[in-house]
Protein backbone atom coordinates (compact mmCIF):
# COMPACT_ATOMS: atom_id res chain seq x y z
CA UNK A 1 0.00 0.00 0.00
CA UNK A 2 1.22 3.69 -0.86
CA UNK A 3 2.57 5.51 2.27
CA UNK A 4 1.47 9.48 2.36
CA UNK A 5 4.39 11.79 3.03
CA UNK A 6 4.14 13.09 6.65
CA UNK A 7 6.97 14.85 8.13
CA UNK A 8 7.16 13.88 11.56
CA UNK A 9 9.02 15.68 14.15
CA UNK A 10 10.63 13.28 15.82
CA UNK A 11 10.56 14.30 19.12
CA UNK A 12 7.62 11.34 19.38
CA UNK A 13 9.06 7.55 18.50
CA UNK A 14 6.12 6.77 16.58
CA UNK A 15 7.92 4.43 13.84
CA UNK A 16 9.88 1.01 14.94
CA UNK A 17 13.00 2.56 13.57
CA UNK A 18 12.74 5.73 15.54
CA UNK A 19 12.27 3.63 18.70
CA UNK A 20 15.12 1.16 17.75
CA UNK A 21 17.29 4.15 17.27
CA UNK A 22 16.33 5.55 20.25
CA UNK A 23 17.07 2.11 22.04
CA UNK A 24 20.54 1.57 24.30
CA UNK A 25 20.16 -2.12 23.41
CA UNK A 26 20.23 -1.18 19.86
CA UNK A 27 23.21 -2.29 17.78
CA UNK A 28 24.51 -4.50 20.88
CA UNK A 29 25.78 -7.48 19.96
CA UNK A 30 22.89 -10.10 21.63
CA UNK A 31 24.73 -13.69 23.35
CA UNK A 32 24.69 -15.69 20.34
CA UNK A 33 23.56 -19.50 22.94
CA UNK A 34 20.52 -17.15 24.05
CA UNK A 35 19.85 -15.93 20.22
CA UNK A 36 19.68 -19.79 19.34
CA UNK A 37 17.48 -21.33 22.33
CA UNK A 38 14.85 -18.34 21.68
CA UNK A 39 14.82 -18.38 18.13
CA UNK A 40 14.47 -22.01 18.37
CA UNK A 41 11.51 -21.35 21.34
CA UNK A 42 9.85 -18.54 19.07
CA UNK A 43 9.68 -20.98 15.95
CA UNK A 44 8.01 -23.77 18.06
CA UNK A 45 5.10 -21.10 18.92
CA UNK A 46 4.93 -19.83 15.45
CA UNK A 47 4.39 -23.25 14.18
CA UNK A 48 1.57 -24.51 16.76
CA UNK A 49 -0.30 -21.16 15.57
CA UNK A 50 0.11 -21.70 11.91
CA UNK A 51 -0.70 -25.54 12.46
CA UNK A 52 -3.91 -23.97 14.35
CA UNK A 53 -5.21 -21.90 12.04
CA UNK A 54 -4.31 -24.43 8.76
CA UNK A 55 -5.97 -26.99 10.75
CA UNK A 56 -9.22 -23.97 10.80
CA UNK A 57 -9.27 -24.65 14.58
CA UNK A 58 -11.01 -21.42 16.14
CA UNK A 59 -9.43 -18.41 15.71
CA UNK A 60 -9.79 -16.97 19.20
CA UNK A 61 -7.72 -19.17 21.11
CA UNK A 62 -5.21 -19.69 18.85
CA UNK A 63 -4.38 -16.05 19.00
CA UNK A 64 -4.73 -16.01 22.66
CA UNK A 65 -2.78 -18.49 23.19
CA UNK A 66 -0.06 -16.82 20.63
CA UNK A 67 -0.04 -13.49 22.22
CA UNK A 68 0.68 -14.97 26.10
CA UNK A 69 3.79 -17.31 24.25
CA UNK A 70 4.76 -13.84 23.00
CA UNK A 71 4.30 -11.86 26.08
CA UNK A 72 6.45 -14.72 28.11
CA UNK A 73 8.97 -15.05 25.35
CA UNK A 74 9.36 -10.91 24.99
CA UNK A 75 10.09 -11.00 29.20
CA UNK A 76 11.77 -14.09 29.23
CA UNK A 77 14.86 -12.87 26.46
CA UNK A 78 16.87 -10.56 26.85
CA UNK A 79 16.26 -7.33 25.11
CA UNK A 80 18.93 -7.64 22.61
CA UNK A 81 17.40 -11.07 21.45
CA UNK A 82 14.33 -10.07 21.71
CA UNK A 83 14.97 -7.11 19.44
CA UNK A 84 16.47 -9.92 16.48
CA UNK A 85 13.21 -12.11 17.10
CA UNK A 86 10.97 -9.40 15.82
CA UNK A 87 11.73 -9.61 12.04
CA UNK A 88 11.83 -13.17 12.44
CA UNK A 89 8.01 -13.58 13.41
CA UNK A 90 7.01 -11.07 10.86
CA UNK A 91 8.32 -13.24 8.39
CA UNK A 92 6.84 -16.80 9.37
CA UNK A 93 4.38 -17.99 7.86
CA UNK A 94 1.62 -17.40 10.69
CA UNK A 95 1.72 -13.93 9.47
CA UNK A 96 -0.25 -14.99 5.93
CA UNK A 97 -3.16 -15.69 8.36
CA UNK A 98 -2.58 -12.80 10.85
CA UNK A 99 -2.16 -10.28 8.77
CA UNK A 100 -5.69 -10.77 7.80
CA UNK A 101 -7.41 -9.32 10.65
CA UNK A 102 -8.07 -5.58 9.53
CA UNK A 103 -6.69 -4.28 12.94
CA UNK A 104 -3.24 -6.35 12.93
CA UNK A 105 -2.60 -5.44 8.97
CA UNK A 106 -3.34 -1.48 9.78
CA UNK A 107 -0.66 -1.35 12.04
CA UNK A 108 1.69 -3.45 10.58
CA UNK A 109 1.02 -1.68 6.93
CA UNK A 110 0.67 1.52 8.44
CA UNK A 111 -0.75 3.84 5.65
CA UNK A 112 -0.08 7.18 7.34
CA UNK A 113 3.56 6.07 7.44
CA UNK A 114 3.55 5.55 11.28
CA UNK A 115 2.27 3.86 14.19
CA UNK A 116 -0.70 4.45 15.85
CA UNK A 117 -2.47 7.10 13.35
CA UNK A 118 -6.18 7.97 14.09
CA UNK A 119 -8.03 5.45 11.90
CA UNK A 120 -6.07 2.52 13.41
CA UNK A 121 -7.66 4.18 17.03
CA UNK A 122 -11.23 4.07 15.03
CA UNK A 123 -10.82 0.42 14.17
CA UNK A 124 -10.32 -0.54 17.32
CA UNK A 125 -12.79 1.54 18.81
CA UNK A 126 -15.52 0.01 16.52
CA UNK A 127 -16.03 3.22 15.32
CA UNK A 128 -18.78 3.36 12.20
CA UNK A 129 -15.98 4.75 9.91
CA UNK A 130 -13.80 1.73 10.16
CA UNK A 131 -17.10 -0.54 8.99
CA UNK A 132 -16.06 -0.68 5.97
CA UNK A 133 -12.57 -1.82 6.42
CA UNK A 134 -13.82 -4.55 8.84
CA UNK A 135 -16.51 -5.79 6.67
CA UNK A 136 -13.87 -5.89 3.57
CA UNK A 137 -11.70 -8.46 5.34
CA UNK A 138 -12.27 -12.36 5.30
CA UNK A 139 -14.35 -14.45 7.32
CA UNK A 140 -11.02 -15.60 9.01
CA UNK A 141 -9.89 -11.96 9.19
CA UNK A 142 -13.31 -10.92 10.59
CA UNK A 143 -12.98 -14.04 13.29
CA UNK A 144 -9.61 -12.72 14.74
CA UNK A 145 -10.49 -9.18 14.53
CA UNK A 146 -13.45 -10.59 16.89
CA UNK A 147 -10.53 -11.61 19.46
CA UNK A 148 -8.23 -8.53 19.11
CA UNK A 149 -10.67 -5.58 18.94
CA UNK A 150 -11.60 -7.48 22.77
CA UNK A 151 -7.85 -7.93 23.71
CA UNK A 152 -7.64 -6.36 27.02
CA UNK A 153 -5.12 -3.01 26.01
CA UNK A 154 -8.47 -2.94 23.17
CA UNK A 155 -11.11 -2.83 26.10
CA UNK A 156 -8.92 -0.39 28.00
CA UNK A 157 -8.13 2.19 24.80
CA UNK A 158 -11.99 2.42 24.82
CA UNK A 159 -12.12 2.88 28.23
CA UNK A 160 -9.33 6.33 27.64
CA UNK A 161 -11.91 7.60 25.23
CA UNK A 162 -14.62 7.32 27.98
CA UNK A 163 -11.94 8.68 30.84
CA UNK A 164 -11.05 11.78 28.49
CA UNK A 165 -14.89 12.59 27.57
CA UNK A 166 -15.99 12.15 31.46
CA UNK A 167 -12.83 14.43 32.24
CA UNK A 168 -13.96 17.04 30.06
CA UNK A 169 -17.63 17.08 31.42
CA UNK A 170 -16.53 16.97 34.91
CA UNK A 171 -14.41 20.65 33.93
CA UNK A 172 -17.76 21.66 32.27
CA UNK A 173 -19.08 20.72 35.36
CA UNK A 174 -16.82 23.42 37.18
CA UNK A 175 -16.10 26.32 35.15
CA UNK A 176 -18.73 27.98 32.84
CA UNK A 177 -17.66 28.02 29.12
CA UNK A 178 -14.61 26.09 30.18
CA UNK A 179 -11.94 26.13 27.11
CA UNK A 180 -10.13 22.26 26.21
CA UNK A 181 -7.00 21.37 24.82
CA UNK A 182 -6.13 18.27 23.30
CA UNK A 183 -2.65 17.75 22.07
CA UNK A 184 -2.17 14.84 19.07
CA UNK A 185 -5.78 14.75 19.32
CA UNK A 186 -6.14 11.98 16.09
CA UNK A 187 -9.72 12.03 15.12
CA UNK A 188 -11.08 13.83 18.92
CA UNK A 189 -13.65 10.67 19.17
CA UNK A 190 -13.77 11.12 22.59
CA UNK A 191 -16.08 14.48 21.27
CA UNK A 192 -19.16 11.97 20.45
CA UNK A 193 -19.19 10.95 24.40
CA UNK A 194 -18.88 14.68 26.10
CA UNK A 195 -22.18 15.48 27.17
CA UNK A 196 -20.83 18.82 28.19
CA UNK A 197 -20.04 19.59 24.70
CA UNK A 198 -23.89 18.43 22.83
CA UNK A 199 -25.39 20.68 25.58
CA UNK A 200 -23.21 23.80 24.16
CA UNK A 201 -21.44 24.09 27.57
CA UNK A 202 -17.92 24.60 26.57
CA UNK A 203 -16.30 27.84 25.20
CA UNK A 204 -14.07 25.75 22.89
CA UNK A 205 -12.23 22.46 22.43
CA UNK A 206 -9.01 22.65 20.51
CA UNK A 207 -7.36 19.35 19.18
CA UNK A 208 -3.61 19.93 17.62
CA UNK A 209 -1.96 16.53 15.61
CA UNK A 210 1.10 16.35 13.26
CA UNK A 211 -1.27 14.45 10.78
CA UNK A 212 -3.20 17.04 8.04
CA UNK A 213 -5.53 14.34 7.07
CA UNK A 214 -6.92 13.53 10.90
CA UNK A 215 -7.15 17.43 11.56
CA UNK A 216 -8.98 17.27 8.16
CA UNK A 217 -11.18 14.96 9.70
CA UNK A 218 -12.51 16.49 12.95
CA UNK A 219 -13.10 19.49 11.15
CA UNK A 220 -14.96 18.17 9.06
CA UNK A 221 -16.89 15.83 11.30
CA UNK A 222 -17.06 18.55 14.00
CA UNK A 223 -18.02 21.66 11.54
CA UNK A 224 -20.35 23.91 13.15
CA UNK A 225 -19.54 23.71 16.85
CA UNK A 226 -16.59 24.98 19.49
CA UNK A 227 -14.66 22.02 18.20
CA UNK A 228 -11.27 23.03 15.88
CA UNK A 229 -8.21 21.17 15.76
CA UNK A 230 -5.46 22.64 13.80
CA UNK A 231 -1.89 21.34 12.46
CA UNK A 232 0.46 21.12 15.77
CA UNK A 233 3.32 19.23 16.66
CA UNK A 234 4.59 18.22 19.64
CA UNK A 235 7.75 19.87 18.66
CA UNK A 236 5.93 23.11 18.23
CA UNK A 237 4.29 22.82 22.11
CA UNK A 238 8.20 22.66 23.22
CA UNK A 239 9.05 25.96 21.02
CA UNK A 240 6.32 27.51 22.33
CA UNK A 241 5.33 28.24 18.55
CA UNK A 242 1.67 28.45 19.02
CA UNK A 243 -0.63 31.19 20.54
CA UNK A 244 -3.56 29.27 21.68
CA UNK A 245 -4.05 31.06 24.82
CA UNK A 246 -5.03 29.05 28.07
CA UNK A 247 -7.21 26.19 29.23
CA UNK A 248 -9.37 24.45 31.69
CA UNK A 249 -8.25 21.16 30.63
CA UNK A 250 -4.81 20.27 29.00
CA UNK A 251 -4.73 16.48 27.98
CA UNK A 252 -2.57 13.72 25.66
CA UNK A 253 -3.74 10.65 25.16
CA UNK A 254 -2.24 8.27 23.03
CA UNK A 255 0.90 9.99 22.94
CA UNK A 256 2.95 9.56 25.93
CA UNK A 257 3.47 5.83 25.09
CA UNK A 258 5.69 7.47 22.31
CA UNK A 259 7.51 9.77 23.99
CA UNK A 260 10.88 9.12 25.45
CA UNK A 261 11.16 10.68 29.16
CA UNK A 262 13.41 13.69 28.36
CA UNK A 263 10.52 14.54 26.19
CA UNK A 264 7.80 14.06 28.16
CA UNK A 265 8.64 15.82 30.50
CA UNK A 266 9.26 18.85 28.80
CA UNK A 267 5.85 18.54 27.55
CA UNK A 268 4.37 18.10 30.53
CA UNK A 269 6.10 21.23 31.83
CA UNK A 270 5.16 23.36 28.51
CA UNK A 271 1.49 22.25 28.84
CA UNK A 272 1.50 23.51 32.23
CA UNK A 273 1.99 27.20 30.82
CA UNK A 274 -1.00 26.28 29.07
CA UNK A 275 -3.26 25.36 31.82
CA UNK A 276 -4.87 28.23 34.00
CA UNK A 277 -5.01 28.33 37.96
CA UNK A 278 -7.42 25.28 38.87
CA UNK A 279 -7.38 24.03 35.70
CA UNK A 280 -4.99 20.40 35.29
CA UNK A 281 -2.91 18.29 32.50
CA UNK A 282 -3.81 14.70 32.50
CA UNK A 283 -1.92 12.07 30.25
CA UNK A 284 -1.99 8.39 29.44
CA UNK A 285 0.31 6.12 29.15
CA UNK A 286 0.06 2.20 28.29
CA UNK A 287 1.31 0.24 31.57
CA UNK A 288 3.86 -2.11 31.63
CA UNK A 289 1.39 -4.65 32.59
CA UNK A 290 -0.41 -5.52 29.18
CA UNK A 291 -0.02 -8.53 28.28
CA UNK A 292 -0.53 -7.57 23.99
CA UNK A 293 3.20 -6.67 23.88
CA UNK A 294 4.81 -9.62 22.09
CA UNK A 295 1.84 -9.47 19.24
CA UNK A 296 1.72 -6.11 19.52
CA UNK A 297 5.34 -5.49 18.70
CA UNK A 298 5.72 -8.47 16.37
CA UNK A 299 2.76 -8.70 13.95
CA UNK A 300 1.41 -5.44 14.28
CA UNK A 301 4.98 -3.43 14.78
CA UNK A 302 3.79 -1.45 16.98
CA UNK A 303 6.23 -0.90 19.57
CA UNK A 304 5.24 1.29 22.70
CA UNK A 305 6.86 2.95 25.76
CA UNK A 306 5.35 1.28 28.39
CA UNK A 307 4.89 2.91 31.87
CA UNK A 308 4.33 2.01 35.43
CA UNK A 309 2.97 3.94 37.49
CA UNK A 310 6.48 4.89 39.34
CA UNK A 311 7.52 5.75 35.74
CA UNK A 312 4.35 8.16 35.88
CA UNK A 313 4.93 9.48 39.19
CA UNK A 314 9.01 10.22 37.72
CA UNK A 315 7.73 12.54 35.03
CA UNK A 316 5.17 14.48 37.28
CA UNK A 317 8.37 14.78 39.86
CA UNK A 318 11.05 15.70 37.28
CA UNK A 319 8.58 18.67 35.30
CA UNK A 320 6.83 20.00 38.23
CA UNK A 321 7.09 21.52 41.50
CA UNK A 322 4.95 19.59 43.87
CA UNK A 323 4.26 22.45 46.37
CA UNK A 324 2.29 24.51 43.84
CA UNK A 325 0.45 21.47 42.33
CA UNK A 326 -2.07 18.30 43.51
CA UNK A 327 -0.71 15.02 41.70
CA UNK A 328 -2.08 11.82 41.32
CA UNK A 329 -1.56 9.02 39.15
CA UNK A 330 -4.08 5.61 38.87
CA UNK A 331 -4.65 2.95 36.57
CA UNK A 332 -7.31 2.23 34.28
CA UNK A 333 -10.01 -0.57 35.33
CA UNK A 334 -8.10 -3.69 33.59
CA UNK A 335 -4.52 -1.92 34.46
CA UNK A 336 -3.37 -1.65 31.01
CA UNK A 337 -3.62 2.02 31.17
CA UNK A 338 -2.03 4.04 33.74
CA UNK A 339 -2.87 8.05 34.43
CA UNK A 340 -1.36 11.44 35.66
CA UNK A 341 -3.09 14.32 36.16
CA UNK A 342 -1.60 17.77 37.41
CA UNK A 343 -3.78 20.47 38.93
CA UNK A 344 -2.37 23.93 39.24
CA UNK A 345 -3.46 25.42 42.23
CA UNK A 346 -5.53 28.48 41.98
CA UNK A 347 -3.16 31.75 42.27
C1 LIG B 1 -2.74 6.87 19.20
S1 LIG B 1 -3.32 8.33 18.39
C2 LIG B 1 -4.23 9.09 19.71
C3 LIG B 1 -5.41 9.90 19.22
C4 LIG B 1 -6.31 10.44 20.30
N1 LIG B 1 -5.59 11.34 21.18
C5 LIG B 1 -6.96 9.31 21.08
O1 LIG B 1 -6.62 9.12 22.26
O2 LIG B 1 -7.84 8.65 20.51
C6 LIG B 1 -1.82 9.19 18.34
C7 LIG B 1 -1.90 10.56 17.67
O3 LIG B 1 -0.74 11.27 18.05
C8 LIG B 1 -0.35 12.06 16.97
N2 LIG B 1 1.07 12.36 17.18
C9 LIG B 1 2.07 11.50 17.35
N3 LIG B 1 3.24 12.15 17.49
C10 LIG B 1 2.95 13.46 17.42
C11 LIG B 1 3.74 14.63 17.51
N4 LIG B 1 5.05 14.57 17.68
N5 LIG B 1 3.13 15.83 17.41
C12 LIG B 1 1.78 15.90 17.23
N6 LIG B 1 0.98 14.82 17.14
C13 LIG B 1 1.56 13.61 17.24
C14 LIG B 1 -0.59 11.17 15.78
O4 LIG B 1 -0.67 11.92 14.58
C15 LIG B 1 -1.91 10.50 16.16
O5 LIG B 1 -3.01 11.21 15.68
Amino acid sequence: MAKAKLRLDKSSLITSDLIRKHDPVSGLAPDPGELRERTAQLALILDLAYQGFAGQQPAAPIVDRLAGRLHELRREASPGVWRQLIPLAQEHRVAKYLLQDPFTRWSFEKPRGYSGDASLLDIYYKHPSAAGIVASSSALGQEIYAYTSDAPSSVAGRERRDILAKSVDETANRIDQAEILAIACGHLRETELSEALARGKLKRWVGLDQDPVSVAVVNRDRAGNVVEARDGSVRGILRRAYSLGTFDLVYASGLYDYLPRAVGVRLLQRSMELVKPGGRFLFANFSDEITTDGYMETFMDWPLLLRSADDMWDIINAAVDRNVVEAEVYYGSNRNIVYGTVRKREA
